[in-house]
């Protein structure tokens, strides 16, 4: 569970101070889904860091399982952000010189797994989002849908306790849109992660359970009650 209490972030450049988190009070369950959404410079990307653990807050504080971040050392952060937190992004951010299957096997080279056990879970990782006819296709040899299939494997074949996606499907045709948030909603409920998604969707904003609009660096969170 996360719970941020009085989160505040500043950005310094020169002179000028730029508030992007206004004393944001906010919890996540265990296995929630929350959409987020608001105007652009509202703060979404900079919440979504702080959730991340990519970044620290001015003022406040982050607990993740009743640990407070802001304790944690850089390699202890380096730690908990590769077990624990799956990212993905509007741009894929794919290696390209490596293939879908060398490219999901990144993410558990922290974990110290070891080769074998990397090709398995990278091949069934990519199974799971459809692509178990693609490992050897390098990103350019795949079209946008499925280079953000492949990023979605990436994230989620550590089983991570958290997926943060940062408008997903921002780069995305139409069709290929409704795939990927299709796909994001079944991975969703099948794992069990706590999900925080920023997007531009109205659809999925009108849908969610629980929606985060952020503007001015302040978060109002509406809820719908449980069908
Ligand atoms: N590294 C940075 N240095 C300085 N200012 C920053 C930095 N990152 C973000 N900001 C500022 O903080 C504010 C919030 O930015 P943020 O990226 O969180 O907005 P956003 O809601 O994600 O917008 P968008 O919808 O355009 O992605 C903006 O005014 C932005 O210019
Ligand atoms: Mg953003």
């Amino acid at each position: 569970m996360y719970k941020l209490s009085g989160v505040t972030k500043r950005y310094r450049r020169g002179r000028e101070t730029v508030e992007a988190l206004r004393g944001v009070d906010l919890v996540i369950e265990d296995g929630d889904k929350l959409v987020i959404q608001g105007p652009t410079g509202g703060g979404k990307s900079t919440l979504l860091q702080m959730l991340g653990a990519l970044d620290r807050p001015t003022e406040g504080s982050i607990e993740l399982d009743g640990t407070d971040l802001a304790r944690l050392s850089e390699s202890a952060l380096t730690k908990l952000r590769s077990e624990k937190i799956g990212f993905v992004f509007q741009s894929f951010n794919l290696i390209p010189t490596l293939t879908a299957q060398e490219n999901v096997e990144t993410a558990l080279v922290p974990l110290g797994v070891g080769a074998d056990e990397r090709r398995r879970r990278a091949a069934a990782a990519l199974e799971s989002v459809g692509l178990g006819e693609r490992l050897r296709h390098l990103p350019s040899e795949l079209s946008g849908g499925q280079q953000q299939r492949v990023a979605i494997a990436r994230a989620l074949v550590k089983n991570p306790r958290v997926l943060l996606a940062d408008e997903p499907t921002g780069n995305l045709d139409e069709g290929t849109r409704d795939e990927i948030m299709n796909l994001l909603e079944t991975l969703w409920k099948e794992n069990g992660f706590t999900f925080v998604m920023v997007t531009h969707d109205s659809a999925i904003a009108r849908s969610a359970q629980r929606l985060a609009v952020i503007k001015k660096g302040t978060v109002t969170v509406t809820e719908r009650a449980r069908a």
